[in-house]
């Protein structure tokens, strides 16, 4: 296949969606043609001092249109530059990179997501819901700002959980599953690694098929410098060692090919 290359593209649409997070959709054709739920763009900033990318994950893919969404929280100065940036402006980018959530013939689906790993599992979703796939979103928040909610309601029966129990179930995902008695085929989640800890051990309970997109701090985000390796059951071709990329290997992984 040949390498990705580094392209500017136009930002056509950058909303805020509340306190820090922030909804931004670029116009690629080849790059929207490309992608699949699961993946990630890098994001470059026009700041010399900051070189490395940020890897932000595909919230939505228009291949129509050929644009690709992405929905952020402002984690720090790279993605506090890029809030800053307008309908208008442009972006250097690079991607479709990982692997994707992986195909299945499911027929009820479940897709967890828990703070800013709410927006992957929407683009997922979607798709999931467009195959014909019954799908349950269980989404964890710490209170009721509970963006990007409705548009799960359009494709999925949605379970809120909240932190401060202000709607839905009081706690976290795996109490709102349990508080339901939700089941599926397959577990889809993204999230933070205790959540996801908690995902993978209630699907190993239940016997469900689980697949977790991952996060770890990255610097190339295309597989060659090892910033971002967990660790693996399996040997890694690439290092010989028990460890996966998380940048190029996923962010996908079946759950217990990895350890969390
Ligand atoms: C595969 C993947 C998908 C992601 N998807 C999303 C998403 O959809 N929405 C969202 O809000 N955030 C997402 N993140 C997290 C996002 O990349 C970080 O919040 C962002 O890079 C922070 O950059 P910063 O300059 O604002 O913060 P700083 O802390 O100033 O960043 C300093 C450096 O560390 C790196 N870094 C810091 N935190 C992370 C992190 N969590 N992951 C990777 N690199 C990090 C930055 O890229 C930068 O090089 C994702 C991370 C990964 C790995
Ligand atoms: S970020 Fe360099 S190998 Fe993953």
């Amino acid at each position: 296949m040949a390498e990705k290359k580094k392209v500017r593209v136009p930002i056509i649409r950058m909303e805020q969606l509340e306190d820090a997070i922030y909804d931004m959709t670029i116009e690629e054709k080849e790059m929207a043609a490309a992608a699949k739920a699961g993946q990630f763009l890098s994001l470059y900033l026009d700041d010399e001092s900051r070189l490395l990318p940020r890897p932000i994950s595909i919230c939505g893919i228009d291949k129509e249109a050929g644009t690709i969404r992405m929905v952020f929280r402002i984690a720090g100065e790279g993605t506090r530059q890029i809030s800053c940036l307008k309908a208008g402006d442009s972006i250097e980018v690079l991607g479709p990179l990982g692997n994707g959530f992986f195909d299945t013939e499911d027929k009820v689906s479940m897709v967890i997501g828990g703070g800013i790993g709410i927006p992957p599992m929407l683009g997922l979703a979607k798709k999931l819901h467009a195959e014909g796939k019954k799908v349950i979103a269980v989404l964890g928040y710490r209170d009721a700002k509970n963006f990007l909610a409705k548009e799960f309601e359009e494709v999925a029966e949605v379970v809120i959980a909240t932190e401060d129990g202000s709607v839905g179930v009081k706690g976290n995902v795996i109490d709102a599953i349990k508080a339901k008695g939700l089941t599926a085929d397959t577990v889809y989640s993204c999230g933070p690694t205790p959540m996801l800890r908690g995902v993978k051990a209630f699907a190993e309970s239940a016997g469900i098929a689980c697949q977790i997109s991952l996060e770890e701090k990255m610097a190339c985000g295309i597989g060659a410098c090892l910033a971002c390796v967990c660790k693996s059951k399996d040997k890694d071709h690439h290092s010989n060692v028990n460890n996966k990329r998380i940048c190029k290997d996923g962010p996908v992984f079946f759950a217990q090919e990895v350890e969390l």
